[in-house]
This record gives structure tokens, C-alpha cells and sequence, in this order.
């Protein structure tokens, strides 16, 4: 047995899917717990799915005993409709699930932020980012990992204009992200899942803020 029990908050998501099929893939976690407001579809004999109101997330109680809670959740103000609604997923919810695991003692916290994400920024996704990261930083959290993703590349149900632009781009002018651009490359949600999985096992004490080009190298060092 391992003693490794993730939860994953945002499972649903592109990155989010992608890291549970990881996690739940080899013997280096004994269980995976999916924290989900609609069913995931998902079945495997580790994992176990937790289907909450995310209104009510304050009064649930993480179960005993988990080593990595893993925060993939986001949205985009198109889906969200206002700035308030859009904040309560990329700030309000991250934040209270760290809050819980820092409570429970839980070993290792890791998160999706973004490329860009500053406290200062006068663009309010960059700022709200920026704003869970500082907050993140506040709390006393024994290992806070911070994964700081360019552009997603991945299938989705929704079409969303810039990521299809950035996918075709990548593909067709793949010279563009060399040298100074090359912290911009588009980034595949798989890649960014498996930079989590390798940093989830790594463990360790503190903050860990990995850039998109970290996660690029995470992912050349799997293959
Ligand atoms: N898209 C990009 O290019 C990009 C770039 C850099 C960073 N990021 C960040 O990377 C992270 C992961 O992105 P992604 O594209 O994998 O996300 P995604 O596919 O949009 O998935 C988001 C996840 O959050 C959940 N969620 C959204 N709204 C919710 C709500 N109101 N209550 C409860 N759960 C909710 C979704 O659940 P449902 O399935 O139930 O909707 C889903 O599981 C996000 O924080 C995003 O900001 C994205």
C-alpha cells in the first residue's frame, strides 16, 4: 500500500480528467477521491466520487487520511456570466480547499493558476490568479505546488476561440515559440497533468511554482 489518497476538486475538467486517469493508472495511489457537482463517468475500483452543492463547499468535510489534494478547477467569464460567479471558482473555491487542507495537516496542496498571474494586473483573470496565489502563499501549508500553465491544448465539449486559435497556430507556425516566445507554447492538459502527478510524488516543504516551460519539461522528461 502507498498511503497516497488524492482528492481532486475539477475532475471534470480538461486537465482535471486527465489527471485523475493518471492518478488512478499505477500503484502510486492507493485511492482517488473526486470531489464533483455532476457524475464524472468515471469508474475504476479506487476511485471514489464525492457529489456536492460547490454553494455548500465550506461545510464539506475532507475525508480522513488524504496525502494530496489536487485543485483543477476553473472557468471562464463566457461560462461564469459575471465577475462574481467567475471568481468563486478560480478564487473562492480554491481557496477554501486549501484552507481545509491546511487544517488536516495535509502533506501536499497543488494548484492550476496561470501564465501571467500577478495581484497588480489590470486584466482581472491574471489578477484573480495572482490574487489566489498570494493568498495561497499566506496560509501554512506544508507543501503549496503552483502550476503556472500557458495556453491549453486539449478536446473540449465547448469550443473556446483562443485556445483553437493557439492550437492551429502552434501547428502550423511552430517556429513562433522559440527563443523569447517560448514560454508562450501552447501547453496539452495531459502534460500539465503529468507535471502534477511528478510533482505530487516528489513531495517536499514550502512553496513550488512551476512555469509553463517547467511543465513543457516535466512532460519531455515522462516520455
Ligand atoms: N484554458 C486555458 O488555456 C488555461 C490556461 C492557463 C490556465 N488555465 C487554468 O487551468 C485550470 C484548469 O483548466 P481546464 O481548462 O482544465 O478547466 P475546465 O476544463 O474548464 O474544467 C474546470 C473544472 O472546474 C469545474 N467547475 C467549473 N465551474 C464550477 C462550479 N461553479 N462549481 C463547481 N465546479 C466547477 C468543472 O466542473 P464541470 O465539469 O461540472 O463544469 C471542471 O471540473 C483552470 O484554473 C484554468 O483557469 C487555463
Amino acid at each position: 500500500m502507498s498511503g497516497n489518497i488524492a482528492l481532486v476538486a475539477g475532475a471534470t475538467g480538461l486537465v482535471g480528467k486527465e489527471l485523475v486517469e493518471l492518478l488512478l493508472k499505477g500503484k502510486e495511489f492507493e485511492k482517488v477521491i473526486i470531489l464533483t457537482r455532476k457524475p464524472s463517468g468515471i469508474k475504476h475500483a479506487k476511485l471514489e466520487e464525492h457529489r456536492i452543492d460547490f454553494h455548500e463547499l465550506e461545510d464539506y468535510r475532507f475525508p480522513q487520511d488524504l496525502s494530496h489534494v489536487f485543485c483543477c478547477l476553473g472557468t471562464t467569464i463566457k461560462k461564469a456570466k459575471t465577475k462574481e460567479a467567475f471568481r468563486k471558482v478560480d478564487f473562492d473555491y480554491p481557496l477554501l480547499l486549501a484552507k481545509k487542507a491546511e487544517q488536516q495537516g495535509i502533506p501536499q496542496f497543488l494548484v492550476i493558476s496561470a501564465m501571467g498571474a500577478d495581484e497588480k494586473s489590470s486584466v482581472f483573470y491574471s489578477r484573480t490568479k495572482g490574487e489566489l496565489e498570494s493568498a495561497l502563499k499566506k496560509l501554512r501549508l506544508k507543501g503549496l505546488h503552483i502550476f503556472q500553465p500557458s495556453l491549453l491544448l486539449g478536446k473540449r465539449d465547448e469550443f473556446r476561440l483562443g485556445e483553437s486559435a493557439a492550437a492551429v497556430v502552434a501547428r502550423m507556425v511552430p517556429f513562433l515559440f522559440f527563443g523569447p516566445f517560448k514560454k508562450y507554447k501552447p501547453v496539452p492538459g495531459k502534460v500539465v497533468a503529468s507535471a502534477m502527478k511528478q510533482a505530487a510524488l516528489k513531495g517536499g516543504q514550502g512553496v513550488f511554482v512551476y512555469s509553463s516551460d517547467d511543465i513543457h519539461k516535466a512532460g519531455a522528461e515522462r516520455e
